[in-house]
């Protein structure tokens, strides 16, 4: 397993909902953690990892043994209050930061792993990291919600994230168009 970065197809991909979390899912959850540490992440979520389901893990302290690993499966936002402006990154765009302005306070239900529904009301960091990570899902990027001033200013870093994948693709690290559906679906249906 590993981060994919930006522009892999799978980022765009709008995940369906699961259905099953059997012991092969909880492994990869648990991969998705040690990843997020490694990556010096507070969030991931599966489609950066390029599996197409509604799923992301999230430690704000973004260090294993501290703070609480949460995992969130079919996440529902709701209550969107006020607005909020806040630099933000992404493991699938390292190095690029810039601005984004969302909700501050956001409800959040979700199943976790022991499969209780949770319902949180939440703000700061936790509220931020959860409707980044949401945005994943539905196959959108923080750099998606930028002013246009602003992202005007990331387009070289942009610019080089996809030369450098397309140059990747022609040597086929990321194989066929066709294998990457093929893989999207298996995983589908093994959990959707
Ligand atoms: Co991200």
């Amino acid at each position: 397993m590993k981060v994919i970065q930006y522009p892999h197809p799978t980022l765009r991909y709008k995940s369906k909902p699961i259905k099953m979390v059997d012991k092969d899912l909880k492994n990869i959850i648990a991969e998705m953690f040690d990843l997020m540490y490694e990556h010096r992440g507070i969030g991931l979520a599966a489609n950066q990892v390029n599996l197409p389901l509604r799923l992301f893990v999230v430690n704000v302290a973004g260090e294993r043994g501290v703070g609480d690993e949460l995992v969130f499966i079919n996440p529902v936002i709701t209550n969107p209050k006020g607005t909020k402006e806040m630099d933000e990154g992404c493991l699938s765009l390292p190095g690029v930061f810039g601005p984004v302005i969302r909700p501050e306070k956001i409800r959040v239900q979700a199943y976790n792993l022991k499969g209780e529904l949770v319902d949180w009301k939440v703000d700061d960091m936790l509220s931020r990291v959860i409707q980044h990570e949401f945005d994943h899902l539905n196959g959108v990027l923080f750099i998606d919600r930028m002013p246009e001033m602003a992202k005007l200013d990331l387009r070289d870093e942009l610019d080089e994230f996809e030369t450098d994948f397309e140059s990747r693709r022609a040597v086929g690290e990321f194989g066929s168009d066709e294998q990457l559906i093929k893989s999207l679906s298996e995983i589908e249906q093994k959990y959707c």
